[in-house]
């Protein structure tokens, strides 16, 4: 791989361990994937954040590095709200870790706001065409499918690196050939809020890290769309996905002999909680995965208003998003359900002493039995509401 003379220098370690470690991780990455050079980025966003994944090893590691990232760079969330986390039943002893964790990324110059949808909170991180480097699977699929900008899927380490150097190196969906799709799917039935995250849970199962372009005859909204990513990057490995009539890129390309039609009854399936049998009531309904947007949380905020929940209500957003929008917060903290910040029901181990978790979240349903060791049901936002404040 091409490296400029000042990248040579930072492989030289004139500029220090960090600076040294970050470009070997780079060049190692870019040598692998056949990458011809690095090139500059416009953001970065890291995941390995959460105590529960990082642990130790991990803490001891972003500790250790000593120096500042050269572009805006933003957290995934962490595990716990970072200022409620004893209405989360998080230990002082787990708080504790995952403040110092946050600590060492702030040294770093790393912004703490600590979510999955970073695209809601900054307009400076990502726009159409930009090249980014960015770790968080939903937020991966999101900007390169419905933004049009460019990353590879980063892991945490990566994702710190590139922010260091300001560079990622030039391979995989950095370039066109590899954006094209490869196989087209036809979606029978029009869809509705959760049924994306549903198709996604479907098809990502189904086509594992191939690049699908889809036809719905439904318009899904921008929310639809994040849900319908983050389902098929959890099932499978997807990373970008087009959809005809609506993402930035889906005309560009020749649509794909290779076809998989999607029926009304695979949708339905999804829905059907095998624990009807024995029944299992939920007793946690959880919003927000990935980290709930404005329209979402009005939505919500109707949903419940006048209404008081029965059952323990999470709804995970981001801090900016609570922040700037107080009132509405205001108003679904009424109801008693609580908004939690900088986490989610995923990443953070205090969901994992509930037993069922009901979610309006294709991802969530596909990670919360094997990341929280809690049974999931998937249902729509209003079942959601209506089960979460049934008695
Ligand atoms: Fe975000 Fe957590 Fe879901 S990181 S995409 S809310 S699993």
């Amino acid at each position: 791989m091409y490296l400029t003379p000042d990248e040579e220098k930072l492989m030289n370690g004139e500029r220090g361990s960090t600076y040294q470690k970050a470009i070997e991780i780079l060049v190692a990455l870019g040598d692998i994937y056949g990458a011809d050079r690095l090139i500059p980025i416009k953001s970065a966003q890291i995941a390995g954040v959460s105590y529960k994944t990082i642990g130790d090893a991990g803490l001891e590691w972003i500790s250790d590095l000593k120096g500042k990232v050269v572009v805006p760079s933003i957290l995934n969330p962490a595990g716990m709200d970072l200022e409620c986390w004893r209405d989360m039943k998080i230990s002082e002893e787990f708080a504790n870790k995952q403040q110092e964790i946050i600590r060492a990324y702030e040294a770093l110059g790393v912004k703490t706001e600590c979510s999955c949808t970073p695209y809601t909170i900054y307009d400076d991180l990502v726009g159409f065409g930009d090249h980014i480097a960015w770790s968080e699977s939903s937020a991966i699929s999101y900007a390169n499918s419905v933004i049009g900008a460019r990353t590879n899927r980063e892991g945490g380490p990566s994702a710190l690196s590139a922010a260091l150097i300001g560079k990622t190196p030039n391979f995989g969906f950095h370039l066109d050939e590899n954006r094209v799709p490869v196989v087209t799917i036809i979606v029978e039935p029009k869809l509705h809020d959760s049924d994306y995250g549903a198709l996604g849970y479907i098809v990502g199962a189904m086509i594992g890290d191939k690049i699908p372009i889809f036809k719905i005859h439904s318009h899904p909204s921008k929310d639809e769309l994040k849900s319908l990513g983050a389902a098929m990057a959890a099932s499978g490995a997807v990373a970008l996905y087009h959809v005809l009539g609506i993402t930035p890129e889906f005309d560009k390309f020749e649509i794909p002999s290779e076809k998989i039609t999607i029926e009304r009854r695979q949708i339905q399936e999804v829905y059907k909680s095998p624990y009807n049998d024995i029944s299992l009531e939920p007793d946690l309904i959880a919003f927000g995965c990935p980290h709930s947007s404005v329209p979402e949380l009005e939505n919500l905020a109707c949903l419940l208003e006048g209404k008081k929940v029965k059952k323990e209500t999470w709804i995970c957003t981001s801090r900016a998003i609570k922040n700037r929008n107080l009132a509405l917060i205001k108003r679904i903290e009424k109801s008693g359900a609580k908004v939690f910040c900088d986490t989610c029901m995923v990443v953070s181990p205090a969901s994992e002493k509930f037993k069922l978790m009901m979610v309006n979240s294709g991802k969530a349903h596909k990670y919360a039995p094997n990341l929280c060791g809690v049974k999931s049901v998937l249902a729509s936002t209003k079942r959601c509401v209506e089960m979460a404040v049934s008695g």
